[in-house]
């Protein structure tokens, strides 16, 4: 059985990860060997069969015995280990939750469902570097892959409504703290039904100004009842209106970026990259993306052909009847909250001309976002 180191599998994505490894019976198919960059030598988790201890994360010897890495551990632990591995000559499979080596020449961005013919070409190429994509691209792919695959995609617009558990576990804490901090506030004003909405207002905007540096110490301002536009860093720092990335969050730029290295096509497969961009947006939701979709389409293809596509792409794409009653009750982060459903809804043409197609989709970001796609890729690996 291929020895599998597992790092960082007690952080928010690890846990995902480790719950669909238990479901999925992965660990029947494995020797699982566990890392900590904490507790090396304490006791590593039932899962663990012969090797019951755990091992230290940075042990370079210790990984080296590993025929595969699956890591959630984040992106320092990556540029901090996964350079020393490979230099001391390690030739086993890593598979990575984190960004670092995305968009490295020699890694894939897996996605099974949407790219087994791009892993399976790099696996006969001597493939070993196995990167999960930004959730927010991996749960659009989920949704809509079925119109890139079918070449039908001119370029797409996406504005998205992006979860706090995208920030990570402290994020999420913060924006239900802000939640119950604001409720407080006015907690005698909303008991008493006689009480002015505008007072109830006032009092909570002039909260939301005051929150302190503690309250807003991940997000940086406010979440609770507002929204922020602006993901990640700004690639544009440094640079002129007129250049490239100038006034660009990182997050909106893997949406084009990573969309096409998903796919196999941009610079360096030698298919033109399909134009892809938009704003990201933080709201409110505790762990689903959502998104509102523009494609401008190469021919004006019909709805119910559209819809087919979608709905037969994959087994986890749902697609919503565009109404209003099953939109309210289907297409909303509580209602996919914690399961592997990926629903598409709102497919519509849109006042622009027959080729403008909107949708809106949903993805649980812990899930198909991170989680998911990784213990995919082990199973690939393990065929
Ligand atoms: N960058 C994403 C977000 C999460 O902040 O929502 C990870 O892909």
């Amino acid at each position: 059985m291929a020895l599998t180191g597992l790092v960082g599998w007690r952080g928010m994505v690890g846990s995902v990860l480790m719950d669909r490894m238990v479901e999925e019976r992965d660990f029947e198919h494995i020797e699982p060997l566990f890392f900590s960059t904490s507790n090396a030598g304490g006791k590593a988790p039932p899962q663990a069969k012969n090797e019951t201890t755990l091992r230290d994360a940075y042990d370079i010897e210790a990984l080296k015995r590993c025929d595969i890495i699956v890591t959630a551990q984040g992106g320092d632990y990556t540029t901090a280990v996964y350079p020393k591995l490979r230099a001391a000559g390690w030739k086993g499979h890593w598979i990575d939750a984190a960004s670092t080596l995305r968009m490295n020449d020699d890694a894939v961005i897996v996605l099974d469902p949407v790219n087994l013919p791009v892993i399976k070409d790099a696996l006969a190429r001597g493939g070993r570097n196995w990167i999960g994509g930004n959730c927010t691209v991996s749960c659009m792919l989920m949704g809509v892959g079925a119109l890139y695959k079918a070449g039908l995609v001119e370029w797409m617009c996406t504005q998205t409504y992006q979860a706090a558990s995208g920030g990570g576990a402290q994020h999420m804490r913060e924006l239900l703290t802000q939640y119950g901090t604001l409720n407080a506030e006015v907690k005698p004003l909303l008991d008493d039904p006689k009480s002015a909405i505008l007072e109830i207002d006032r009092r909570v905007i002039a909260r939301q100004r005051a929150l302190s540096a503690d309250e807003t110490a991940h997000f940086g301002v406010p979440l609770g009842g507002s929204l922020i536009p602006w993901i990640d860093k700004d690639l544009g720092v440094g640079k002129s209106a007129d250049e490239p990335f100038w006034g660009t969050s990182k997050e909106e730029w893997k949406g084009g970026a990573e969309t096409n290295k998903i796919l196999g096509q941009g610079e360096s497969f030698g298919t033109p990259a399909v134009p892809v961009d938009g704003y990201c947006v933080r709201v409110g939701a505790m762990r689903c993306h959502s998104q509102a979709l523009l494609f401008k389409l190469r021919r004006d293809v019909p709805l119910a052909d559209i819809e087919a596509m979608i709905a037969g792409d994959n087994a986890w794409v749902k697609l919503v009847p565009n109404t209003r009653e099953a939109t309210i009750r289907e297409l909303t982060p509580v209602a996919v909250s914690g399961t592997m459903s990926i629903p598409v809804g709102r497919v519509r043409k849109m006042a622009m001309g027959p080729e403008y197609l909107g949708a809106f989709t949903i993805g649980d970001q812990l899930l198909w976002g991170a989680a998911e796609p990784l213990r995919r890729m082990l199973r690939i690996l393990l065929e």
